[in-house]
């Protein structure tokens, strides 16, 4: 569904990815894992666009994508989940829901994509005039994932969900990325929580210093002795 190739970006100078490469297939679950500064956020960033390629491609159904701004990425039926949530804490929960349903694409589908939203997050249902920021760390990381399906999108990117979560939250954060694979959606994400994300995923990359080290199934990287001493530290 997306197939990344060659790719390569940075800061300013700075050169951080190195020759890219991944693919995710449909209806299904990639993670990315590696240590903090490894790239994983600037390879979710270069691949929505927020941070401009320098070089390779991106593909979407067969589509290049590659120097599209984000918003017509958003179109196309892929959004992202960034680190930090960014939501609007004096806002409402639905208040933020609605900022999340833009564009055309959404509006269309707003009442279904609610729907949707509040059958997998009841919780946001009971909590939908209350103030976003008064959320529980959990519940703004639910409400940010509910916001970005507001787009109705085929494909999510999700940076580090589970980042400064007590562990069962991170149990139901999880769950929940689970459940929108059920629901027909494919996930690419990037983590540092090794083996809760390992447990969720159907294919895994290692990423080490701005390069893929190694790519395959869970159960390759699982099996793979040295990927474990080299790369996961376990
Ligand atoms: N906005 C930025 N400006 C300059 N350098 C950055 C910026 N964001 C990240 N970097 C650098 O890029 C490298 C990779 O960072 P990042 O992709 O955030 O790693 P990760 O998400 O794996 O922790 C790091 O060396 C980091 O310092
Ligand atoms: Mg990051």
């Amino acid at each position: 569904m997306l197939s990344v190739t060659n790719l390569e970006s940075g800061y300013g100078e700075m050169q951080v990815l190195w020759g890219i490469d991944l693919e995710v297939k449909e209806k299904s679950i990639t993670v990315v894992l590696g240590p903090n500064g490894a790239g994983k956020s600037t390879t979710l960033k270069t691949i929505f666009g927020t941070l401009k390629p320098w070089s390779g491609k991106i593909e979407y159904i067969g589509e290049d994508i590659t120097f599209l701004p984000p918003h017509k990425k958003v179109e196309l039926g892929i959004t992202f989940v960034p680190e930090g949530r960014h939501l609007f804490p004096n806002m409402t929960v639905k208040d933020n829901l609605y900022m999340g349903a833009y564009l055309k694409r959404a509006e269309e589908r707003f009442e279904e994509s609610l729907e949707l939203v509040y059958s997998l997050f009841p919780r946001l249902k009971e909590r939908e005039s209350q103030k976003a920021g008064t959320l529980s760390g959990g519940e703004q990381q639910m409400l940010a994932i509910a916001r970005a399906l507001m787009t109705a999108p085929n494909l999510i990117l999700m940076d580090e969900p589970s980042q400064g979560l007590a562990p069962k939250l991170v149990k139901e954060v999880f769950e929940t990325i689970l459940k929108l694979k059920d629901e027909g959606l494919t996930i690419l994400l990037v983590e540092q929580n090794v083996f809760a994300s390992l447990e969720i995923s159907d294919y895994a990359y290692i990423l080490h210093e701005g390069r893929i080290a190694f790519g395959g199934t869970v159960d390759e990287v699982k099996e793979s002795e040295d990927v474990k001493k080299a790369y996961l530290g376990v």
